[in-house]
């Protein structure tokens, strides 16, 4: 197709003018569509529900960012039935023409790149830097996962067999139910998506319910972009309405989810089930949690660990998946870090994202601002918080600031599980060894970090930091389409490697067909 090859979209620049300047006038914009409504989209038309799904902004939570269709087990039902007829003609629609709807749908979210900005910080919370870098996330999946199916479309070679031409090449699966979490609600749905329909299924998108505005945003953005109608079917409603259905259902060919490790192995299980009149084992690809770790040891640039700590653990409020939520330090350097991580933590400002410098927003939403200010009790009892506050009043925005617990067991609750929000847990570890059993004693797998300049403890780490995402001497959040490719170990997930070359094809099914002449 004459193609330029894969380059990663470019971040904006917030020190240049123009770029706030235009945020500023998209925030106003879109500041002016809030409370608006958008129905479910099924089989290409809109379906009004009988409930809503009332979307807040986190920062604000008396702002009411939209109201959308909420599906019952109806329909879902319908959505099925809409995305099983599109079956026949999408699975037969030619790959470069499928490919061409992803490389215009990233085309139109880079038109409207300073709205979906706006749409992130109104309804997700997101720091400017953090919503801009999940609309460059959302075109560089787009643009990537185009790029692969002209790759994988006729195929891949296999040994020559005398008198014979033998075949090896790939076929869509059918209808996949794409369910995704609030925390990348571009991006993540963006990038399931768009990998399930290039390969040639249709889809029952289900975003999340604290993202839903942001859902019904790329769906228009796929429909702006010419995909057919019956392909993506919008179906915003809660999980605990829809999703067993959903999951279930014997249309349902595969399961393609990102979110919790708990939400993750009840759909695993139940997908395992077969319904009356299912005709396949239905395929999970299923990215989970995390609890991850950095270790430093004493011949690292320490100002370098702890500024990427501090990041790793801080941005996004510590809502990635990929956020440092441990970091495991030699005792010999553990103050003197620990010192650095506090003085760069203490610094980091945290409000409503209403300028560049703010780098910690609020909470997603009260259930999540609860837990995160469940667990600082619950870590006030198994260690020192050397930083933090108690959380203030929710009805204020779900604001928690940075907090450090320094001294606290690893096996201890607040170094076990996943908190999701801003909160450190600093682990003292006698030398590399046990710093690496540390990390390594843990159920999830999904990213790590070593910062060290000894080689052999690095080409150790390399082979034995069990991470599906491990990085050296760098932050361990922001993995980049097509250079690190996404997804963990363990109760971290399927490892199904998001933005990498074997994602699509686990979204297809292979045939081999031998002809004798
Ligand atoms: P969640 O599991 O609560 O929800 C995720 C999605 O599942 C939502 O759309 C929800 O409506 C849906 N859901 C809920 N119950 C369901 C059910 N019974 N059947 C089917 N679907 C159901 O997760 P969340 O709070 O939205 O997201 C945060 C979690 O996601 C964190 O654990 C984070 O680590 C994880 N995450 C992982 C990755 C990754 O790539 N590994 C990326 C981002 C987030
Ligand atoms: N892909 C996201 C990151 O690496 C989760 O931070």
């Amino acid at each position: 197709m004459g193609l330029t090859p894969f380059r990663n979209e470019p971040y904006l620049d917030w020190s240049d003018e123009g770029n706030v300047g235009k945020l500023r006038a998209a925030l106003e914009k879109v500041g002016g569509e809030l409370g608006g409504s958008y129905p479910l989209i099924i089989g290409g038309k809109p379906v009004e529900t009988e409930g809503e799904i009332v979307s807040e902004n986190p920062a604000k939570p008396s702002q009411v960012v939209g109201r959308v269709g909420r599906a019952t087990e109806r329909e879902a039902g319908m959505a099925l039935d809409a995305a099983t007829r599109a079956f026949e003609f999408w699975r037969n629609t030619p790959p470069e023409a499928r490919s061409r709807i992803l490389l215009r749908a990233a085309a139109v979210m880079r038109r409207r790149r300073f709205e979906m900005i706006a749409w992130e910080i109104y309804e997700g919370g997101k720091p400017w830097a953090e919503a801009d870098a999940q609309i460059a996330e959302a075109i560089d999946f787009l643009e990537y996962y185009a790029r692969e199916m002209l790759r994988l479309k006729d195929g891949k070679p296999v040994a020559p067999f005398p008198g014979e031409e033998n075949r090896y090449f790939y076929q869509p699966l059918g209808v996949g139910v794409i369910i995704a979490p609030w925390n990348f609600p571009t991006a993540i749905l963006t990038g399931m998506s768009s990998a399930a329909i290039v390969t040639g299924n249709t889809i029952v998108m289900k975003p999340s319910e604290y993202t839903s505005v942001i859902g019904a945003k790329v769906a228009e953005i796929f429909e702006e972009a010419g995909l057919p109608a019956g392909v993506l079917n919008f179906c915003a409603g809660y999980g605990s309405e829809i999703g067993d259905y959903l999951v279930e259902d014997a249309r349902t060919r595969f399961i393609s989810f990102t979110g919790s490790m708990k939400t993750g192995l009840r759909i695993n299980e139940r997908a395992a089930r077969t319904a009356p009149g299912q005709r396949w084992i239905k395929r999970v690809l299923a990215e989970m949690g995390g609890k991850d770790a950095i270790v430093v040891d004493e011949t690292a640039d320490l100002e370098a660990a702890a500024e990427g700590i501090a990041v790793s653990a801080y941005g996004y409020a510590g809502q990635k998946c990929s956020a440092c939520s441990r970091a495991i330090l030699q005792e010999d350097i553990h103050d003197e870090v620990l010192g650095r991580i506090l003085e760069r933590a203490k610094a980091l400002r945290v409000g409503p994202p209403g300028s560049p410098e703010v780098f910690v927003g609020p909470l997603i939403s009260r259930p999540q601002f609860e837990k995160v200010a469940g667990y600082i009790e619950v870590g006030k009892e198994e260690a020192e918080r050397v930083l933090g506050e108690d959380p203030g009043d929710p009805e204020e925005g779900y604001f928690v600031s940075p907090t450090v617990f320094a001294g606290a067991d690893p096996r201890s609750r607040i170094a076990q599980e996943e908190i999701f929000g801003p909160v450190l847990t600093v682990l003292k570890a006698r030398d590399f060894d046990e710093a690496l059993r540390i990390a390594n004693d843990s159920p999830y797998g999904l990213t790590g970090g070593v910062y060290s300049r000894d080689r052999e403890r690095l080409e150790r780490a390399r082979h034995e930091f069990r991470a599906g995402n491990l990085y050296f001497n760098r932050k361990i959040t922001g993995a980049l389409v097509g250079v690190q490719p996404f997804g963990g170990f363990d109760l971290s997930g399927t490892n199904a490697k998001a933005g990498g070359p074997d994602y699509l094809t686990l979204h297809m099914q292979a045939k081999s067909v031998a002809e004798r002449f």
